[in-house]
This record gives structure tokens, sequence and C-alpha cells, in this order.
């Protein structure tokens, strides 16, 4: 604790969690109790500290009409209403001496003057719910004090009966920026103060309960579910007319059921019926436990393909609509995603609605992360300080008691990166306690001592193998370690999707399908936090002049900010799906092997297609027998040959969260031969017009250049390795790989330059000499270019041949040049539609895709190296008349194309620096360096990495229209 500070500390630095206020209890969308919204045009004050202890803003008649307004919910720092947001990531935005905060302590004013809507009720007693307030607040109503809370992504309540009147209610709510609790909200995102949920008053009548609690387990042996409804404050009913139920609250009753499960998200409608109020029921019966080292559900082992979710908004921040958390489920469901971890606090309540309505398991998490104490080596870390203790179960009781009555909800998680400490002790023991039937996370002690689940962020696929096979280094206390050796293991968090990538999760996928204590994990994270700004399109952390920031760390989700899906979503969705579909094992044979967990394929059709050099030749539907969970069989395609086969896995109706016909699955059992482009040789070089002329090109006589190709003017067409480097090529500073982002540059790989040895002009080709390297080093590539020609067809050999030490693999290995901005059509044949990398390529899909050189763009808040195309045989660029060039490949190679060259696309920091200039520049690569995940996880596995090494690749060019 704090060596400074005199006693007694104001409100908002003490160490307890508020006054005043209600004990918590469940959050429920609808009753027939009355409710009122105080949502909307709040009057608003900010005032540079909070040393002013002025509350006469508070009394009824003070004079607000100077003040200007923001609306609520939101943050005041995104509403033009002073300050700006601020972005770190692991350190304190302000001096560490727990539990004091800066004298700068911006400083909300809130008042709302209202009436009670007519026909309010008589009696009972009045709540006011506030279900998000960042990070401290006190409450007046009418003059009077209510007190105070802390718990930013918490519920608190009120009673005002005594106090709330009929007409001209004035409440006023001072929030400060900075509070004892934003020692315990370190959460990697931005510091957004604000009442940023809903406020709502509440009529409690007489009768109604103060609270229940839904325990509706189920048998899977049986096929029975048992429900118990446990009333605190009131006896009453419960009716489940789907069950033919009508039972005494707190008595069980034991029915057949269809359970609740992700998959099969069946929920019974239901009610509690107290004699003051009636509370609608939405139940699903599930049972989830640790057995045999696995976490069943159900009596089934489930494998979580999740993603770690904050709630944001590029506008309004943490302030999130109820259009806009739907859309985030339905997102996910459409992509495969079912599970999800509510990254770093409890959500908005009515998220978890929508996750028991479209079937998701959740992964609740508590508000509460200490991870700024790190840099410290922990020391004052509230959750290892007794007098922290009761924020710490506050924070625990407010986030159950608030959550307790979903179906999805089967995991409960203590907080995130916080040490470890005997606060977190008693927080699972309280947990526990309270709530038998659910799980506890926690994933920063390793030792596992509170938790039930072994959890882990960001491991190699190495040392996930080995924790797959029970192998792991042991805990130092051989207790400890035989009881977490026994545990399930999920990743909390892995595949770190900031910018282009995360690579690498294939390869998790398998390990997760191989061994049954993996039981899957949760992409860090679901969307770039960019915020709308005027100037750089989205703003990440230093956009604001914030004195300490940590840049574009926190855009590094799988979606963009305005939610359009990024490669990386696109290849979970592929590398999750549930169902595969593969090569038989036999030619002309599919294999489909049913992934769910529960569900069989019933809802789901089949349909083939059978594509030549791109070209639909037939498709139509395919039959495919029932397959239990995990059961795999194999189907014979129908008659055809050679070609691309493509097989969909659709839904066979409308689902709540796509329409009939959507893509869950898809494979190609057969892709045809690769027929490599025929060489093109046998014409002789010629001089011509100041030139070399060879075949259709033409070549400047002193250089070797290729400056024409038929009609199409080239330009700088020479060996590149370079890429603008990606945020996991710069890699973390805490990770033990190697950065090569910053070692190519250290080396100079962005520099390269190229000598021209020898211009030699044979009988049947043109060859040009080459040494590629940067400046101030003797490590290069010595690169041949070798040119032939056929009729108009041009072949290029390029050998390449590294010399020196070469200590880091190269970003890329290809050709790049230049053709003028009108050839901005593309076409190829080859993986599509979207980007791909070696280590990102499992939604690459083999096809014929056309597109324009601007929608190859992914367009990443950082600009970084995108858009590569995988496995192509063949591109052509093309202008508007449909004339251009096309290249083809010895083998398939990479192709990217855009407006800008790397180097542009290096130093632009947000996507409105990149213009387009006169040239489209095209890369046709032979090898690219993998992408890993080392922005923040381990880096490239070793099978991606693109070592120097002696090669040649070749292209034939021609023109195309
Ligand atoms: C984790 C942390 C997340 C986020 C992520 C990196 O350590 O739990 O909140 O910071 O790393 O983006």
């Amino acid at each position: 604790m704090s060596r400074t500070h005199t006693h007694p500390l104001p409100w908002y630095m003490d160490v307890s969690p508020g006054s005043g206020g209600l004990p918590p209890r469940s959050w429920y969308a609808g009753s027939d109790a009355g409710r009122m919204s105080l949502n909307g045009d709040w009057r608003f004050r900010l005032s540079p500290t909070a040393s002013a202890e002025d509350a006469s803003f508070a009394q009824s008649g003070f004079d607000a009409s100077g003040w200007g307004t923001v609306a609520v919910p939101g943050h005041w720092v995104l509403q033009g209403a002073g300050g700006a947001p601020a972005y770190t990531n692991v350190v304190y935005p302000f001096p560490v001496d727990p539990p004091l905060v800066p004298t700068e302590n911006p400083t909300g004013d809130h008042l709302l003057t209202f009436d009670l809507p007519t026909g309010w009720p008589e009696g009972g007693e009045c709540v006011l719910r506030f279900d998000g307030v960042e990070s401290a607040a006190r409450v007046w109503l009418n003059g009077e004090e209510l007190g105070d809370f802390k718990g930013s992504r918490l519920p608190h309540e009120f009673a005002v009966g005594g106090v709330v009147r009929a007409e001209g209610n004035v409440l006023a709510v001072r929030v400060h920026q900075w509070s004892s609790g934003s020692y315990l909200e370190d959460q990697d995102q931005w510091w957004l103060p604000g009442i940023f949920r809903d406020i709502t008053l509440l009529h409690r009548p007489d009768g109604a309960p103060r609270d229940f609690f839904v325990h509706a387990g189920y048998d899977h042996r049986a096929g029975t579910g048992t429900l118990r409804v446990e009333c605190d404050g009131a006896d009453g009913r419960v009716l489940v007319p789907g069950l033919g139920v009508d039972v005494a609250t707190d008595e069980a009753v034991t029915v057949p059921v269809e359970p609740w499960t992700a998959e099969t998200p069946r929920l019974y409608d239901g009610e509690l019926v107290t004699a003051g109020e009636r509370i609608p029921l939405r139940i699903g019966f599930r049972t989830v436990a640790v057995e045999d080292g696995v976490v069943k559900v159900n009596g089934r082992r489930v494998l979580f393909r999740g993603v770690n979710r904050h709630e944001f908004h590029p506008e309004t921040g943490r302030t999130v609509d109820a259009h806009t958390m739907r859309r985030d489920l339905v997102l996910m469901k459409r992509h495969n995603i079912n599970a999800v971890r509510t990254s770093h606090y409890p959500p908005h309540p009515a998220f978890l609605d929508l996750c028991d309505e479209l079937g998701l398991w959740v992964i609740d998490e508590c508000d509460l992360e200490t991870h700024g104490f790190v840099d410290l080596e922990w020391r004052n870390n509230p959750v290892d300080d007794e007098r922290w203790t009761p924020a710490l179960l506050d924070r625990a009781a407010r986030m159950v008691e608030r959550d307790k009555n979903h179906a999805s909800v089967i995991i409960w998680s203590l907080g995130n990166e916080c040490g470890s400490g005997r606060g977190l002790t008693a927080m699972a023991e309280w947990v526990k306690g309270r709530d038998p039937d659910r799980l506890v996370h926690y994933e920063g002690d390793l030792s596992c001592k509170d938790v039930d689940l072994y959890s882990r962020m960001y491991p190699t696929h190495a040392e996930v193998e080995l924790i797959g096979k029970r192998a792991e280094d042991p805990w130092s206390d051989p207790a400890l370690d035989a009881r977490r050796r026994a545990m399930p293991f999920i990743m909390c968090e892995y595949g770190h999707a900031m910018g282009n990538g995360p690579g690498g999760l294939s390869e998790y996928q398998r390990l997760f399908e191989q061994y049954e204590r993996c039981q899957g994990g949760f992409v860090w994270e679901w969307i770039d936090h960019g915020i709308a700004h005027p100037e750089h399109g989205f703003a990440y952390g230093g956009d604001f002049g914030e004195e300490l920031h940590d840049g574009n760390f926190v855009c590094d989700g799988l979606l963009f900010p305005d939610r359009t899906p990024s490669p990386g979503l696109i290849e979970y969705k592929k590398v999750v799906e549930p169902v595969r579909i593969e090569a038989g094992t036999s030619a002309g044979t599919v294999r489909i092997v049913n992934g769910y967990d529960f569900a069989d394929l019933g809802h789901l059709e089949f349909v083939w297609s059978h594509e030549v050099d791109g070209e639909l030749r037939a498709s139509g539907p395919l039959t495919v027998p029932g397959l239990a969970p995990k059961a795999q069989t194999e189907v014979a395609l129908p008659e055809g040959g050679e070609g691309v086969w493509t097989v969909r896995a659709v839904l066979a109706e409308d689902a709540a969260w796509a329409g009939r016909g959507h893509v869950v699955a898809w494979g190609q059992p057969a892709v045809g031969a690769v027929v490599p482009a025929a060489a093109a040789v046998g014409s002789r070089p010629e001089a011509a017009d100041g030139g070399i002329v060879l075949g259709g090109g033409v070549f400047d006589a002193a250089t070797g250049a290729l400056v024409r190709l038929g009609d199409v003017p080239v330009q700088a067409l020479r060996l590149d390795v370079w890429r603008a480097p990606t945020d996991n090529d710069n890699g973390a500073a805490w990770q033990p790989d190697e950065r090569y982002g910053l070692r190519w540059r250290e080396l100079g790989l962005h520099r390269m330059r190229h000598r021209i040895d020898a211009v030699e002009v044979g009988e049947d080709s043109l060859t040009v000499r080459t040494w590629v390297a940067p400046a101030g080093v003797d490590t290069g590539l010595r690169t041949e270019y070798r040119w032939t020609a056929d009729g108009e067809r041009l072949g290029l050999t390029v050998s390449v041949a590294p010399e020196g030490e070469w200590r880091v693999p190269l970003p890329r290995l290809g050709i790049r040049f230049g053709l003028p901005a009108a050839y901005g059509g593309a076409r190829w044949f080859g993986g599509g539609p979207g980007e791909a990398y070696p280590d990102t390529r499992a939604a690459s899909m083999l096809g014929r895709w056309e597109m324009s050189v601007d929608a190859m763009q992914t367009p990443y808040v950082r600009p970084q190296e995108n858009g590569a195309r995988a496995d192509v045989r063949w591109a052509e660029l093309t202008d508007g008349d449909g004339a251009g060039v096309r290249a083809g490949g010895g083998t398939p190679f990479w192709f990217s194309a855009r407006r800008w060259t790397s180097e542009q696309l290096d130093t632009a920091g947000h996507r409105p620096d990149l213009v387009a200039g006169e040239t489209v520049w095209v890369h046709l690569d032979h090898a690219l360096q993998g992408i890993g995940s080392q922005s923040c996880g381990p880096g490239v596995l070793p099978e991606y990495r693109l070592d120097a090494a002696e090669t040649a690749f070749s292209f034939v060019f021609s023109p195309v229209g």
C-alpha cells in the first residue's frame, strides 16, 4: 500500500468496493414489474481534477443550463466532451502507488431530470441500476446521497423507493476516471471513462423475489433434466409449459428433456411466478464437469473453437448496442466459432442472453487485471494484499450473481493477468461455494491451485504437444504437479491476430484433435480496437497524443474495427470447421468426418462441383449418410475425371444465424495435376529500336531490363526479397524467437542494390547476371535472369545463389515489376479468393478468381505486407479493354499486386497514408516466409521458414487480349 497518503482517503481512492448499494443479484431482460430506462442525453460537466468536493450540482434547483450534454450510455472522451482516449497494454498510465491515483483525475458530473412514467406502480421498492460505469461513481437522487461504487463492468444497484418522486427527480452521478478500482482494471485496451452501459429504474413490487438461481442439469445417461429454481425473498412456482412442469420454487423436478449445447441450443421458455412478479425464464439443461481429466458437457468431451471478445465499437468504444452484440455472435457462428471468453470482464448482460439463444460456450471473466505490477516484480499486487480482498470478492460476487442463470456460461474466470495471491484463492473459494456446478478458470497462476483447468496463453506447438501427452515440465510442488497434470488443458489465448496472421492455427488444431487433454483455445482476439478518426481512418495508441502508449497492439483482432472479417477470421473458420471434407482412400471418393461434439449432420446438405481450369463443368447434390459425432464415411464422387472437385457442406435450413445454403465446411478432395507453363524457347534475340527484341519482349540493350511486353510497358522487373514487415514479423520483445522484422531491416533487405555484372545475348537467350545485396555487408544473392522466347511468349528463369553468411530467412523470394496504372484488373487460377501465406493458407480454395487490384488489398489498420494469393498457376493483369499480360509458372507461385510499393507500404502508419500511384506493382513469388504469431506468441514454425538457398524458378509471360 501507499507510502505517502494521509488518512482518511477520499472514497474513490479507498480500497473499499463501495457503499450504500444493494447486494448483487441476477440480471434479466424483462418481467411484469415496471421499469424505466434512464438512458438518453444527460447534462454534463467535465472537471480536470477530482478535488472539487462541491456536490451542489446534485441538489434540486441547480442550474445546469450552461452545461453541455453527453449521451448515456457512452464515454465522454468519444463525444467531444473533453479529454481523449488513451491506450496502454500493461503499463499503468499513472504512477503506481496503490490505492492512490493522480490529482489530475478527469471527473464527469452527469445530471438527469426525469419524471416517473404515468401508471408507475404504487408501493413496493424502487431500484436504480447501473450496468457499467468507468471507473467509479458517486450517486445522488433528489439531493440525497445514495452511495458510491467501483467495478466498472459490473452492475451496481441502489434502493431509491424512499427518495424517488412522481415528477422532477434529479439524478446526479459524479464519475472519476481514476480510482482505486483502476488498479484492478489494467486490461490491455483503451482507457475510456464514462457511464458506458444502461441506467435503469426498476420497480420492485411487494412479494417480488430479491433474487433467484436456476439450476438445470442434464443426465446424459437417463436423458433427463433436473430443474430447481432457488428463490430468495419470495415463494412461488416455476412453470415450464413445454415440459409440463409446474413446481414450487426450491423444489427439484426431473423430466425427459433435450439438452442445451452450443451446437444445439435448446432453451425451454418458463416462468417464475411469485406474488409480486412474474419473471420469464429461458432454461437450458446441461451439466459441466471434469471427468477423466477432460472437460465434459453432458458426458462428452467438448472442443473449444473460441475467441476472446472485448466489447468494442469504433465509434462508441465499450458502449455496444444490441444490434452490434447480435452481429458479433452471428459472425462468430458463421465462422464456426463455438466459444467466447469475455475478456477481460463480464460483458453487457444482454450479450449472454444471445449466447444462450444462438449457442456459444462462455467463459465469463471477472473484471480484474493487475498486469502493470509485473514490471514491479508484483510488489504491492492487490491480489496478494488482504486489504483488497473485499474488493475482489465483491467483483466475483457481482459477476456470478448477475450471470448465474445462463446456460451458456459454463466456466467462471477469476480475471486476467494478476499474478498470483491470496485474493484469488478467496475468490475461487467463494465462487465454488456459491456455484459448485461450474468450473473455475484463471491462467495467471501456473500452480493451478485454485482452478479446475490448466490454462495457458500463447504456448508453442511443441509445448502444447507435451501438455497433450501430460508430459509437460513438472511444477515444483509434486502434489500440485500431479493435480495439474490430471487437469484438462485449454489455451485461454492463442493465435495472436495482430495484423497479417495469425499463422500456425492448423497445426494447433491438429494437436487439439490428436490429444484428448487439449480442448482447444480462444484466439486473441475478436476485433481490432481502432477508433474511427477523421485523419487516420482508424486510430490506435499514440494517435491521441498519449504520453505513454502501446501503439497498434490494440489492433489485434479477427475483425477490422468496422467488423469486416479479416483473412485471419476466414482462415480460422476453415481451420475449425466442424466437418472435415478430404480425399478418400481411393481415387474418386471423398471422406466426410463429423467433427461436431453433439450434432449429427442432419442440419447440413452436401453439394459437389467439378471444374476444369477454373471452369465449372458440373455440380450436384452429394448424398452423405447420417453420421454421429466423430463418425466418418467415404462417399464416391460422380464420374467426371481430371480437374478440381469441391465438396461443400451447407445449411439445409435457415438457422438463427445464417440462411439455408450458408457454407459451413468445404474441401477439395481432388485438385488435378499441376501443369507447368510450357517452356518458351526457340526464338532468337535481335537488335532493334536501340534495344533487344526477344519474342514479345523488348529489352534495354545496356542493362538487359525488360521494357515492354507486347504493347505493355514494363518497369523495374527484378529480384525482390523485401516485404513490409508484418506485426508478426516484428514480433514482441518478450518472445524468445528472433524478431526477423527487425533483423531484416538491420541487414538492409529493404534497401537492396542491384549491380549488373553482364548482359549476354546468346543464340536463343538473353542472360543478365547481377549481384543483389544491401550496402555495408558482403552478404548477397548472386542472381541471374535468363530470358528465352517462343513467338510472343517470353520465358524467364531466375537463378539465385546466396553468398556470405545468411543468418536470417528471406521475407520473400520472387520478382517484382511495374505496369501502368491502367492494368488494374486481376484474374488468376490458383488459391483464393482471399489472401494466404505459407502458414495461413487453409482457407485458400483452388479456382479461377477475378477482382480488381484494389480489391486484392487487405486493409490492415497499420499497413503491412498483405494480399498474396497462394498456389497460383497463372495470373493476368488487364486494362479496361481486357488487354494486358499473363504470367504462368514453372511451378505454382504466389501472386500479389498493389498500387504502391512494398517500401511505401512499409512507411505508412495508417491506411490513408497509402495513395495509389501511376504504377501497378506486381509480385510473382517463388516462396514466402511464413507469418507465425510472434506479435505475442511463437514465431514461424521451422517448416514455414524461407531460408536463403540456391534456387531457380521460372515464369512464362504472354500478352492477353
Ligand atoms: C495477453 C493479454 C491480453 C492481450 C494479449 C496481447 O497477455 O491477456 O489482454 O494483452 O496478451 O494482445
